[in-house]
């Protein structure tokens, strides 16, 4: 098997992660691979906002916690409500992905940069979590300060964010794929 497909096959979601910082160099790597994504037209329509201060990521979460202690679903109360919330799931970085708004492939052409990032990460021996949960409070027109605070371009919207770090988590067995869902024909 080759390095590429290995790679593709043994990544995971991490969501626990060791306290030391992702190399520079690493992201700034993984960051180019997301760039180098397929999209529609070549068109691009992505920004990445790279975030190795946790401080940051932390006052994101906080933002997220007070809108989802609002919620009329329970289980989003209760989930805010817990100690260690966190919606980046206590890594050292991230990078959101943001889509510009005017481009009709915008959510695909993301997704497939962060997806591009998440196997770069992997290469590396880093741990990744895709994550579209991170947006709550910047979608709500009270959470567009974290847009200017975090410099996305005006006309652009988080979309997606990739958590950076090194792994500290045992993974348990992957869950089996669904069947039936390939077709061949020959
Ligand atoms: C579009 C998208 C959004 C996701 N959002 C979250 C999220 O907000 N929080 C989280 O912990 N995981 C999130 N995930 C990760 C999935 O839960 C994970 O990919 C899935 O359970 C399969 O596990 P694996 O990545 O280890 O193969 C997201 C994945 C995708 C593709």
């Amino acid at each position: 098997m080759n390095e590429t497909i290995k790679h593709i096959l043994a990544r995971r979601s991490i969501r626990k992660y060791r306290s030391i910082p992702v190399e520079e160099e690493k992201i700034s790597t993984i960051v180019e691979c997301g760039q180098y994504a397929p999209s529609a037209m070549n068109r691009q329509p992505w920004h990445f906002t790279v975030i190795t201060n946790r401080k940051v990521l932390d006052r994101i979460s906080e933002e997220n916690r007070k809108v989802l202690l609002q919620s009329t679903d329970e289980r989003a109360r209760s989930r805010a409500a817990e100690p260690g919330f966190d919606s980046f799931r206590g890594a050292p970085a991230a990078v959101i992905v943001s889509g510009d708004s005017e481009a009709s492939f915008a959510a695909a052409d993301c997704a497939n940069a962060v997806e591009n990032m998440a196997i770069a990460a992997c290469s590396l021996g880093l741990g990744s979590c895709y994550i579209a949960s991170f947006k709550i409070a910047m979608e709500k027109p009270e959470g567009a300060f974290l847009l200017r605070e975090l410099g996305i371009p005006k006309g652009y919207r988080p979309l997606y964010a990739l958590t950076l770090g090194y792994s500290d988590e045992t993974l348990g067995e992957r869950a089996p794929r669904r069947e039936n869902t390939v077709t061949f024909i020959r």
